[in-house]
């Protein structure tokens, strides 16, 4: 069997396809949203205007690139959830019509088993079973991967996402958005130890990062109240200080589920394993502890339909396919497809 599918992508801010033949992906055509930067965050009702005027276009480079027909393709996945409701719909519909155009069958892709699974679309590869921390805007998971389609949430945040405290901590200083990237790139040249934070502790493999955003919050105040100039003076050591905060807090959780399970296979993927510094520190505790370590490629970290390709590939080998009644879902549990 030699599957040639189509996924689309479209859960955000980020429209993008991908076509996969026999397991290989031959390309990850995306299109960012610029259009939020100047409101501060992500405007759901722009995000999915822009799907709609990307989505075509992306798909026929995505399919250009193959060097395919549509006619050659033997399914059409797509992003079901969980994301923005509307941003989801554009991607849904466009793939419900190709699939009925086309007369094939249509796969249905949860986006953080799309995350997870990112890290078979370049060797080297994880074997099962492996733990894959991920971390995005809406999720902060540990995984525990036991095969292609079977997972489980074995730790996961009681309240805000990690990728949403780097987002507040920026909005908090004045930086622009996206948050999380301006404070990897100012943290690089900034002294990590120069402030430190209160730690929240959590049961288990839990997390919470509300605490250290109101922390922040009223720390930044302070020292504004004491000289308004802190933050400009600051900024470096301050982004440092706080993302290795919350990089300490990530992978105290996941050195510790390691330990218990026995599990030396250990991943990072979403949004946040962008992150110059969580990759480095991931790495050198592997080196400490005898990991084999897995870092995505920049490309396949944040949302992108390469990695939507690779579940839909697996599923479509199970044949699980989705009824043309399909709806998506703004929240889905890791394990419903
Ligand atoms: O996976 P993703 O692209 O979209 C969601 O599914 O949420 O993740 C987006 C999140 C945002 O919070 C963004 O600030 C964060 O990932 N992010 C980063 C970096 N690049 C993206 N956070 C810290 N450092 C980065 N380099
Ligand atoms: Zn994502």
């Amino acid at each position: 069997m030699d599957p040639k599918i189509l996924a689309i992508e479209s859960s955000c801010d980020e429209t993008s396809a991908s076509v996969i033949s026999n397991g290989k992906v031959l390309n990850n055509v995306i299109a960012s949203q610029s259009v939020h930067h100047k409101y501060g965050g992500v405007v759901p009702e722009l995000a999915s205007r822009a799907h709609q005027k990307n989505i075509v276009h992306i798909v026929n480079e995505a399919m250009v690139s193959a060097g395919m027909e549509l006619q050659e393709l033997d399914a059409i996945a797509f992003t079901k959830g969980p994301g923005l409701l509307g941003s989801l719909l554009v991607g849904v519909s466009f793939a419900k019509s190709l699939s009925l155009a086309l007369n094939i069958p249509l796969i249905e892709v949860n986006h953080m088993q799309g995350h997870v699974l990112s890290h078979f679309i370049e060797d080297p590869k994880p074997s099962f079973p492996f733990l894959c921390l991920t971390v995005s805007g809406g999720h902060t998971q540990i995984i525990l991967v036991k095969d292609y389609l079977k997972m489980e949430v074995i730790g996961e945040t009681k309240d805000d996402a990690v990728g949403e405290a780097f987002d507040k901590a920026a909005k908090i200083m004045g930086l622009a958005y996206p948050g999380g990237p301006m404070i990897d790139k100012l943290a690089k040249t900034g002294n990590a130890d120069a402030f430190t934070f209160p730690g929240t502790s959590m049961p288990s493999y839990d997390f919470s990062f509300s605490g250290i955003k109101t922390a922040f919050m009223y720390f930044i105040r302070k020292e504004v109240s004491n000289n308004p100039a802190f933050i400009e003076s600051r900024k470096h050591d301050i982004c440092a200080s706080i993302q290795k905060h919350l990089i300490q807090m990530l992978l105290e959780k996941l050195e510790m589920a390691s330990k218990d399970l026995g599990i030396k296979e250990v991943a990072i993927a979403g949004g946040v394993s962008a992150n110059s510094g969580l990759r480095e520190a991931l790495k050198n505790l592997g080196e400490r502890h005898g990991w084999r370590t897995f870092i995505p490629e920049f490309q396949y970290c944040t949302d992108n339909a390469a990695m939507v390709a690779m579940v839909a590939h697996h599923k479509y080998l199970n044949s699980i396919f989705a009824d043309l009644n399909v709806s998506p879902l703004a929240r889905m549990p890791l394990m419903n497809r």
